[in-house]
């Protein structure tokens, strides 16, 4: 199976990263810019969800369109910083379940602590958009998905602001299936296990904590 990574190379993503990255950048700022990042990655991210075929009628005559369903589409963003992501996605699938993965790292081992997870019943039937902004060691991200696989999702993709390359080959690693789409591949982790140059610590920076 080829392992599928998807940098998204636009200039508006180009642009808002840029504006994202700023240290200068305001809490509310900060959150209106991964809104608006988060609908230009879900449009890469939804590209190959399955449609169908209905009949319906325009002002001038009967014609075939295409839908997606919703209700077979789960939203699952891994608490904290995931949930900054949500209302982007949910404006764009309005219909779609949603699952919370709560996950810390812990500081010092940098290995994920679950306190709280709730996907949605029948999810088995169910398309994931798994939602983490930084992919950063992918061990967090790694449980995160074993969670969904293990209550029997059909598809994920992941969609995150940046990655590492290190997180990259680390989710793949263990699973090669899901399709990664990320603004950015930056160039690594530093000592603390962070993305540089990165953000800093996007949950903070979400819900100005620090
Ligand atoms: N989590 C963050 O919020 N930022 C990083 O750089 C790594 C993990």
């Amino acid at each position: 199976m080829t392992a599928v990574v998807i940098e998204v190379d636009h200039p508006l993503v180009r642009h808002k990263l840029g504006l994202l990255r700023d240290v200068t950048t305001t809490t509310h700022m900060f959150r209106h810019l991964v809104n608006e990042l988060t609908l230009l990655l879900a449009y890469e991210a939804t590209k190959t969800l399955a449609e169908e075929e209905v009949e319906i009628e325009t002002p001038l005559e009967q014609m075939v369109a295409h839908r997606i369903s919703g209700t077979k589409i789960a939203v699952c963003p891994i608490l904290r910083a995931g949930v900054g992501m949500l209302d982007g996605i949910l404006s764009l699938i309005p219909d779609a379940r949603v699952g919370f993965i709560g996950l810390y790292r812990d500081e010092e081992t940098l290995q994920p602590i679950e306190y709280y997870v709730k996907l949605p019943e029948g999810i088995a039937h169910h398309d994931v958009l798994l939602l983490d902004p930084m992919l950063a060691t992918g061990n967090s991200t790694a449980a995160a998905i074993e969670k969904v696989k293990a209550a029997g999702s059909r598809s994920i993709r992941l969609i995150a602001l940046l990655a590492s390359p290190e997180g990259i080959v680390r989710v793949h690693g263990e699973h090669p299936d899901v399709v990664i789409v990320v603004a950015k591949i930056d160039r690594g982790l530093n000592e603390k296990g962070y993305i540089v140059p990165g953000l800093g610590d996007a949950g903070d920076r979400l819900y100005g904590t620090k």
